[in-house]
């Protein structure tokens, strides 16, 4: 088909196997995007929908950013792509060094990948790299959390804690990994921010370096809020705890800001927002606005100067990179997003709208299957009363709110809300009251 027949409504369903998704389900009733502009979206029906969750956490500064595709478009036709090996271009350069600037402490060394999942896998190779190169081979096994989400990679799925996503591919994961206890407890139900309570459970990590020995960890990894699979706030302290554990054994803590970097918790990362510096961090998503893939491994000085050192000169230092690792188009897309950053001031920004989103969205508690209400930032999870059986009340509480006017990702039966950056007040009541409608509407559809 040439590219002007195209339409937005395709004429068959049949051939797409899509990702993450209900496919037979979804192939009844498709729902399909075909246009985005600002905080909105609008589907094959001509309907209009706030995007109450940036896309999947990526477009947090609007859809349609012209400034974007400007920078897009004319790397493009300059400088369309260039080998990443052996091989450079200035624009990456200039990117890595404005990250560093972002970055917390000495998280001066930028590595670029494709996406979040291959930003986790390339941490998990750097740290055992760092360990090897520092004469502590030995040092292979990771510690994850339960209910963590990192990526489909096997070293994500693995380090993950995801039910699941671990059960179908249990028996191809990587060897060598404890998981910590998740950090939600029943005592933090409708806490609003960090719970008072739970700081402890990072002593899991010292329990699992007595029963395995801490001077075989290489890494220890947390999103330090978990999103996708429910906005688990950490308790207070609980990070810090971490920290110490991981520098008194020599372990590498690794923040997965994937979701959490570039503004989402109200700082410019995570690791700000709740003062802790971890030595590695990822990040992907927000980083280009989501308009075309990227993910960056920022890690400690020490770290890549270790592994430089470890290697003769005129030796490849590191046998690890992608075909995508910071390709031209990327790095122009990520550019022209730093820039907006910085001349809309977005984190301040975040900063001013904290309170009212998360008081918009705490107000929902009175909705009777409302089970649970967490949030930190400008992101929140509803969780739903099970209905029958896991995942069936998020999932039609999902379709209920899109046909309410409002879209957003639903995990299990927790429903994510994470407004775009670029939201006034109007946009946040809008999405709080579609949510309401829409949860409203299942909820009388359940009695009927
Ligand atoms: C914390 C975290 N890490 C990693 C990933 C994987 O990112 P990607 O889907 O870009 O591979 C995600 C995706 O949602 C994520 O939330």
């Amino acid at each position: 088909m040439s590219s002007e027949n195209r339409t937005t409504v395709p004429n068959s369903l049949n051939e797409h196997w899509m990702p993450f998704t209900s496919n037979k389900d979804f192939k009844e009733n498709p729902r399909l995007i075909t246009e985005a502009n600002g905080v909105y979206l609008k589907n094959h029906e001509g309907k209009t929908m706030i995007d109450g969750s940036s896309g999947l956490f990526c477009n947090p500064l609007g859809h349609g950013r012209r400034e974007i595709t400007e920078a897009v478009t004319k790397q493009l036709e300059t400088l369309d792509y260039c080998q990443p090996f052996q091989q450079g271009f200035g624009g990456s350069f200039e990117l890595a060094t404005k990250i560093s600037k972002h970055t917390p402490g000495d998280l001066n060394k930028i590595f670029y990948t494709i996406c979040g999942s291959t930003a986790v896998e390339t941490a998990i190779k750097i740290a055992v790299a760092y360990h090897k190169a520092k004469g502590n081979g030995q040092r292979f096994r990771f510690v994850g959390r339960e209910r963590a989400y990192h990526g489909m990679n096997i070293g994500c799925v693995s380090i993950g804690g995801m039910v699941n996503n671990v059960k179908t591919f249990a028996s191809i994961l990587m060897p060598g990994v404890q998981h910590m206890r998740h950090t939600h407890l029943q005592e933090h139900k409708f806490v609003s921010g960090q719970p008072e309570t739970g700081a402890e459970l990072a002593n899991d990590l010292e329990r699992i370096c007595t029963n395995f020995g801490a001077e075989n960890i290489a890494a220890c990894i947390v999103e330090p809020v978990s999103g996708s699979t429910g906005v688990l706030v950490p308790p207070k302290g609980y990070l810090q705890k971490l920290r110490e554990i991981c520098t008194k054994h020599g372990i590498l803590l690794i923040f997965d800001e994937v979701i959490t970097g570039w503004g989402r918790m109200g700082s410019t990362f995570a690791s700000q927002e709740f003062g802790v510096e971890p030595d590695m961090m990822t990040m992907a998503k927000a980083t280009t606005n989501g308009v075309v893939p990227m993910g960056v491994v920022a890690c400690k000085d020490e770290i890549y100067d270790a592994v430089m050192d470890a290697s003769p000169k005129g030796a490849v230092e590191l046998f690890h990179g992608y075909t995508y690792s910071g390709i031209p188009v990327s790095v122009a897309a990520a550019l022209a997003v730093q820039e907006i950053f910085e001349k809309e001031d977005i984190f301040n920004k975040v900063k001013g709208m904290v309170s009212y989103f998360q008081k918009g969205l705490f107000s929902l508690k009175d909705l009777d299957s409302v089970e649970n209400i967490r949030g930190y930032g400008l992101m929140g999870g509803i969780d739903m009363k099970m209905n029958v059986k896991p995942g069936k009340a998020g999932y039609e509480c999902f379709k209920s709110c899109y046909k309410a006017g409002v879209n957003f990702k639903a995990t299990g039966d927790c429903l994510i809300i994470a407004p775009q950056f670029i939201c006034e007040k109007k946009h946040i009541d809008e999405i709080i009251d579609k949510l309401r409608t829409g949860i409203s509407n299942y909820q009388k559809n359940l009695k009927n």
